[in-house]
Formats: C-alpha cells, structure tokens, sequence
C-alpha cells in the first residue's frame, strides 16, 4: 500500500488531472464506476473490522477540504467519517471564507493543493467547480453537489438499488418528480450501469435534452432513458420509485409556484402500488412529508431511504480510495 501523501508531493503536470475529478459521474468510465460500487460493498462488509479493517490507514498522511455553501448532513458527514475510517484528516474552512469574496476561487484552490490531497465542494453553479478545479496540478476534487450534479449521491443510490433488488442490470427505477441535480446523476450512472430509468416531471421540470443525450452516449447492457408526463405510466411495474424534494436549494422563491406545477407528483401507497410488488420507494434526503411523498411511503415498508443515507458512506469512502488510487 502506498502512503504517500500527496497533498505535500511534488505538483505533477497538468495532464494528471484526468481521472482526478470527480465533478460528474462522466468523469467515471462504466468500469471505474462499477469498481467503486464492489469496493463500497467491500467497505461495507469490512466496517465491523473497524481498526482492523485492511483501509484503517489507507489515506494515513492525507488531508481533505470540506468547503460548503450550502447545508448538508449525509454528505458533509460522510466525508468527515469516511476519512477518519481510512486514516486520514478532514478540515472545514468557513464557506464566507473559502468559497466567498474574499479571494478568488483559484487563489483558494492553489493554496489548499499545498496542503491538502482532496477537496469536497457543494456549490451553486458547476461552472464555480471547473473554475477551481483549473487552477490546481494535483488537488483532487470532488462535486459535493452543484446546481446542476449530485454525482456523490448517484454513487450510493446505485448501491441501494443493487443490494434491494439484487441486481442493476436489466431492472428499470421510475424518477418521479423535478429533473434536477439528484434526477442527473443517477440518469448518468443508471445508464452507464445498465439500468432503465423512466422520468416524469411536470411541463418545464424534466430533464434537458442535451443531460438526456449526454447520458444515452455512455449507455451500456442496452439500458434506456425515456421522459414522460404521466406519473402512473412512469410507475408502472417498476422495481424502484425515486422522489427528490420539489425545491432545491436556492430555489426556495420559486416553491408556491413549484407547489402548483408538482401536484399530482406525489409519491402516494396509490401511486407506488403501480410498481411491482417488491418494488423499493428511493428519497435522496432530505425529505418533505406530504409534498412529495406521504409519511406512509417514506417511513413505510418499501423505504429504501436509510440505506440510501447509510451508503452515502460506503460510496465516499470507495470514491476517495479511488481518486487517491489507495485501493
Ligand atoms: N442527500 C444529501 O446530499 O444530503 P445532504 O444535503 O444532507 O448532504
Ligand atoms: N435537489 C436537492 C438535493 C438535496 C440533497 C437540492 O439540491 O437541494
């Protein structure tokens, strides 16, 4: 095992940058992607191990940045534990300080690659993560969630889909609600993966053609995407159903206008006894009872929403041994 650490090596040549991000699922090959999930189902099992478990120190000598605008629990978290499990250490500059006025993005970027392996960012526009990420040799940086991509979240709902039904390949989840940040990247990786995914979004919420296209181009095992209206059709006979909150983050002007377009796009026991029997229901968190799901859903028996949470871990922890290359 090698344990350099990096974030203090000498700065390699621009060009290494490749497979050193991880600002969208696209960033991944389907290879990679699906080697981070075996490793995530290996961490899980080691985790009873705990100092024992042959990672305990993997990232021993590596640091990482957590630089947040926005609020988070499970990813913020699971960031902080994932590297205090593999051994290394996790610092959080205030936001106001690391992603405001005070400094260019880049100058922020070039100092923490002096000191640091890895950087998590949850921001607003992806355009601020390219920004940064240009400015740096060797930072690894990771997309916490933008506007545009949540590609840490895409990682563990794949996990969840894969342990609850056994297999990706060939199944077909229903993403019923806005084409948002969440409805992306698991598009991204559904596909890549060999999973079908049907999305119904009201008029104006769907996903762009262009995300759409993007995601049909790295396609494999035959798997397709098909955007609908109709949120019964969508759930008909599926082995999944996946709801996101109506309002995201920095959106909240728009909720009574959101409310409105979206009635009719709550996941009901009604809407979910469409899918097949065993049919999991999927919430990235955080959830809103009684907007776009029912407490009876979201708590009920087909809940999957705690072991999506649960895998955020797993999946961060297989995503840093990869960009760090400390399998
Ligand atoms: N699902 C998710 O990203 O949760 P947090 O916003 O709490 O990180
Ligand atoms: N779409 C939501 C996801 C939160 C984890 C948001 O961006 O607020």
């Amino acid at each position: 095992m090698n344990t350099t650490p990096i974030g203090n090596a000498d700065p390699p040549s621009k060009s290494s940058l490749v497979g050193r991000t991880y600002l969208s699922v696209l960033d991944l090959t389907a290879e990679a992607l699906e080697a981070c999930l075996t490793l995530a189902l290996r961490l899980k099992r080691e985790r009873r191990l705990g100092s024992h478990a042959p990672t305990a120190q993997a990232l021993a000598g590596h640091s990482m940045a957590l630089l947040f605008d926005k609020p988070s629990l499970r990813t913020r978290t699971g960031f902080e534990i994932a590297m205090r499990e593999l051994g290394g250490h996790v610092t959080c500059p205030p936001s106001a300080d690391a992603l405001g006025t005070r400094e260019t993005l880049a100058d922020v970027a070039r100092t923490l690659e002096r000191w640091v392996s890895v950087a998590a960012i949850r921001t607003f526009e992806q355009s601020r993560l390219n920004e940064f990420v240009k400015a740096t040799t060797h930072l690894r940086v990771i997309n916490a969630l933008t506007n545009e991509e949540h590609p840490c979240q895409a990682l563990a709902d794949c996990l969840t889909v894969l342990e609850r039904c056994g297999s990706l390949r060939g199944r077909t989840l229903a993403y019923i609600g806005d084409g948002n940040n969440v409805a992306t990247s698991l598009t991204h990786a559904a596909l890549m993966l060999g999973l079908n995914l049907r999305l119904a979004s009201p008029e104006g919420y769907g996903l762009p053609e262009s995300t759409l296209a993007a995601a049909r181009r790295t396609a494999r095992h035959g798997a397709k995407v098909v955007q609908l209206r109709d949120p019964v059709e969508a759930a008909q006979g599926v082995d999944a159903v996946y709801t996101d909150a109506w309002t995201s983050m920095g959106q909240e002007t728009e909720a009574p206008d959101r409310r409105v377009a979206f009635e009719g796009f709550r996941i009901t026991e009604t809407l979910l006894s469409e899918a097949d029997d065993e049919a999991i229901f999927m919430h990235c968190l955080p959830a809103h009872r009684g907007e776009e799901v029912d407490a009876d859903v979201l708590d009920g028996p087909r809940s999957a929403v705690f072991d999506q949470a649960e895998n955020r871990l797993h999946t961060q922890k297989a995503l840093l041994l990869t960009l760090l290359d400390e399998k």
